[in-house]
């Protein structure tokens, strides 16, 4: 099969994970981009605080990535610091805004990569690119995240890896009530799924998972994923 045969297998839209409320009315790739062109600035201003609540999940996931590694929707760049200064880093993220944060946050770090504008459901590279792909808080975002995570399956070498650390449904039944009671507002506002579970996601695409874990109250979940497994690719 040919490289943009495997590229259009994963192309089009996928069934919606089901225990999404927001999911019935989706946003647009294009309406994701203008929402992000206005909260770029703040979510730069607002890395210290993610660095306290989730960079230790970041650390663990992505800290030990080797080779070329693609960043999908890297936004601000908030993972950079977290990889190894050797790696050959790529970058892409469908709003200019965030890529422009990014740009800044190389420059900060003194680390010499390379950033795209790019749509993570039609990646344009070619199969089997990278060493490692990885991934933050981001599925919640994509229009059809089953798509997405095809894609990276596909740009990944099948030796290499695919690490996501991705937000969901709380654990807790107070935290977990009130999501629920927010979802629609917060998808609204900011364009993310905020009760999407990326168990579900990650299983739906038919990726298979190395090794899984969770934390802060259930909200946070992590993957290393085995490329190149899904009867998809
Ligand atoms: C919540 S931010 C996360 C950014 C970054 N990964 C992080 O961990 O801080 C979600 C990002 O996904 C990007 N995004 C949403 N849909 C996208 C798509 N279809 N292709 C590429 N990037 C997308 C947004 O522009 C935004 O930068």
């Amino acid at each position: 099969m040919t490289s943009s045969e495997k590229s259009k297998q994963t192309k089009g839209p996928h069934n919606r994970i089901e225990s999404d409320a927001a999911s019935t009315h989706s946003m647009s790739v294009s309406d994701i981009k203008d929402a992000y062109a206005e909260y770029a600035d703040s979510m730069h201003r607002l890395e210290w605080l993610d660095r306290v609540v989730i960079g230790r999940y970041r650390q663990a996931r992505f800290g030990d990535v080797e080779g070329r590694v693609l960043d999908v929707a890297c936004g601000t760049g908030t993972n950079f610091r977290y990889l190894p200064n050797t790696v050959d880093l790529v970058g892409i993220d469908v709003s200019p805004e965030m890529l422009a944060n990014a740009e800044e946050q190389l420059t900060e770090l003194e680390i010499d990569g390379d950033l795209r504008e790019m749509d993570a459901q039609e990646l344009e590279f070619a199969d089997d690119s990278f060493d490692a792909v990885i991934s933050a808080l981001s599925t919640c975002t994509f229009p059809d995240p089953i798509a997405a995570l095809r894609e990276m399956d596909r740009v990944c070498k099948p030796e290499g890896t695919i690490r996501l650390v991705e937000h969901g449904r709380s654990d807790v039944g107070p935290i977990a009530k009130y999501q629920k009671w927010r979802a629609d507002a917060h998808y609204a506002r900011n364009g993310c799924r905020w009760t999407q579970e990326p168990r579900e996601v990650v299983s739906e695409a038919g990726l298979e998972v190395r090794e899984t874990s969770t934390g802060l109250f259930g909200t946070i979940s992590t993957f290393e994923i085995l490329p190149n497994q899904s009867e998809e690719r």
